[in-house]
């Protein structure tokens, strides 16, 4: 478990898949700027098994132990090496509160105090302020502007990528080295 002050990641699990096909079949849980997608529970079962360390999914969950979202890192394979990549998403009643850039910043710890990387990147739609604004508070910088690099609800949509490396993330801001 990977602790913050208002929430905590804790790796996904078998018996969190009813409630993850509940969300992710919920247009409003991906929200109006990712891809509409409709996936049964034995795809999501067996996506759930292929799970490895380079590709881990973690629910979010607040204090009291209620279950908010989902946040996950991943690995796309390039020509010139491996992209070490995140994405995430909120229950609609939960946004706004802080949350998910606390997730987030868990995450980035995480993954720099535990693996060699030297970037972690996350890619969101250009009108997506929210995520945007996630990413720069938690220390994310944007690259630019990928065009036509989503294809989403019947039309290509213009994407940001965003970084932050090793070095400029410097410390851990939410665990410790000893967590
Ligand atoms: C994007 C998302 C994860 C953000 O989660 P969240 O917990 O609401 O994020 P936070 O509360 O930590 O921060 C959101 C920030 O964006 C701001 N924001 C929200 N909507 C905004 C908008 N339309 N324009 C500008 N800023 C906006 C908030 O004011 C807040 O900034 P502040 O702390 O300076 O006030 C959530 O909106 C969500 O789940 N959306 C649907 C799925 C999605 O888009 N995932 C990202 C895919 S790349």
């Amino acid at each position: 478990m990977l602790e913050g002050k208002t929430v905590h990641l804790r790796v996904l699990e078998k018996d969190d898949l009813p409630l993850f096909a509940e969300w992710i079949n919920r247009p409003e849980f991906f929200g109006e700027y990712n891809p509409l997608r409709q996936i049964s529970k034995t795809e999501i079962e067996k996506d759930f098994d292929k799970s490895t360390l380079e590709q881990t999914g973690f629910i979010i969950e607040k204090k009291d132990g209620s279950k908010i979202g989902y946040i996950c890192h991943f690995i796309l394979v390039h020509p010139a090496g491996k992209l070490l990549e995140i994405g995430y998403s909120l229950v609609p009643s939960e946004r706004g509160k802080g949350y998910c850039t606390e997730a987030v910043r868990i995450m980035v710890d995480y993954l720099f105090l535990s693996r060699g990387m030297m970037r972690i990147q996350a890619c969101t739609d250009t009108r997506n302020l929210a995520s945007q604004k996630v990413l720069e508070k938690a220390g994310f910088k944007k690259e630019g502007t990928m065009r036509k690099y989503l294809f989403s609800r019947g039309e290509a949509r213009d994407a940001c990528l965003y970084s932050i490396l090793r070095e400029e993330w410097k410390e851990p801001r939410v665990l410790t080295r000893t967590t």
